[in-house]
């Protein structure tokens, strides 16, 4: 008897997991056995490695991608009340860290294509309160880090670069340097939720930056402020990577490149099958920018038919998702921020159109191939 073809899934961590069991199961009875749960020496051994990835960037870890963003802001000493450029389009974390820190979080329009924070928006929402822009790599693929780049510059704020979902992409810049997605500006921050790129088993976190004082800074930041043991020379959280998730994900890092390969191999598969269906489009390129494909987000033309094409998917057992169906300023714990309905009208169409395709680095040819079969019947092709 045939058995039946494997469900397609959006990601499939355990199916990730199980190929990797052996080493994974090594790595929690070496913590268990050295009983070193935070600061054991997987933290650190952690950190290099992912520096060494990163270029030799400084690798600070954390306990999630929030706190990277909190500590990142910490680390920049704003007065009250500064004010943050953010994209209206992101996650909500982006926002959360600044509004928590009592920063005000101000948001700017994303372009239409990459999905990536608007330069010239990002320009345009900066007054003189404004204290940093974080420009947050959205699906994969860098936002425009020479433009963002120079603005901060230009006008003397700190650049952050919320990372969480382009672990492993990298950035051509203006003066020809290739820069690792996280490395550019001042701090960069990232994830290892469990469905990110480079995944713990739990939460995670880190910070990225390329200054030795800064990292430093960061580090007491993340550890109560503390300079040396009980004694502490800022406020600080308590924000640490637990000994064992560092230990599985030097497991997993050893896997991001073959693992970020396989999820452009499946792009690749789905740009040729539906890059020239009518009605729909395929996740814009920024040639400059690498895109490691944490999601593979195509456009509707309009909120009916991607509702009624989520259905059909559906239907034909392929899942799908909707990232992210409210922008920020329509966020009921935002509404403070006074913003009205149609002020980013980008991000606002994007949430209503915008649907992610089963992306992870197991899903085989046959799996994507059924995908587009499924998406190309909808448009009766
Ligand atoms: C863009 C972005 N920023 C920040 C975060 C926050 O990371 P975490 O869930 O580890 O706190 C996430 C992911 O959840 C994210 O996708």
């Amino acid at each position: 008897m045939i058995p039946p073809p494997a469900p397609i899934r959006l990601l499939d961590l355990a199916a990730e997991h199980a190929a990797l069991q052996p080493a994974l199961d090594d790595a929690v009875r070496a913590v268990l056995a050295e009983a070193a749960f935070i600061q054991g020496p997987a933290v650190g051994q952690f950190a290099a490695e992912l520096g060494a990835y990163l270029g030799g960037a400084h690798v600070v870890p954390c306990a999630n991608g929030t706190d990277a963003l909190t500590l990142a802001l910490l680390s920049l000493d704003l007065p009250a009340g500064a004010e943050v450029v953010v994209p209206a389009f992101t996650y909500v974390a982006t926002l959360e860290a600044a509004a928590l820190l009592g920063l005000r979080p101000v948001l700017a329009d994303v372009l239409p294509g990459t999905f990536n924070l608007d330069p010239a928006a990002a320009a345009a929402a900066c007054t003189p309160r404004t204290g940093a822009v974080i420009a947050v790599h959205l699906f994969g693929q860098c936002a425009d880090l020479d433009a963002l780049g120079a603005l901060a510059a230009r006008r003397g704020l700190a650049l952050i670069e919320d990372n969480a979902q382009a672990l492993g992409a990298t950035f051509q810049l203006s003066n020809g340097d290739t820069a690792p997605a996280g490395t550019v500006g001042a701090v960069g921050t990232t994830s290892f939720f469990p469905s990110k790129n480079l995944g713990a088993l739990g939460d995670g976190g880190a910070l990225l930056t390329r200054d030795p004082a800064r990292a430093d800074l960061l580090h007491r930041l993340a550890n109560h402020g503390q300079t040396q043991k009980y004694h502490h020379q800022r406020i600080g959280l308590n924000s640490r990577l637990d000994t064992l998730q560092a230990a599985l994900l030097r497991v997993k890092l050893r896997h991001l490149p073959a693992n970020t390969a396989a999820r452009q191999a499946v792009a690749a598969r789905y740009d040729g099958a539906l890059a020239n269906v009518p009605g729909l489009a395929v996740p814009a390129r920024d040639p400059r920018s690498s895109h490691v494909f944490h999601q593979y987000t195509i456009t509707l033309e309009s909120p009916g038919r991607r509702d009624a094409l989520r259905e059909h998917l559906r239907q034909h057992g392929v899942p799908s998702m909707v990232y992210y169906p409210l922008p920020a300023h329509q966020q009921p714990a935002y509404a403070y921020l006074g913003y009205r309905p149609g002020q980013f009208p980008v991000a606002e169409r994007l949430c209503e159109t915008v649907l992610s395709l089963p992306m992870h680095p197991l899903l085989t040819a046959g799996q994507a191939d059924q995908v587009v079969g499924a998406v190309r019947a909808f448009f009766g092709k």
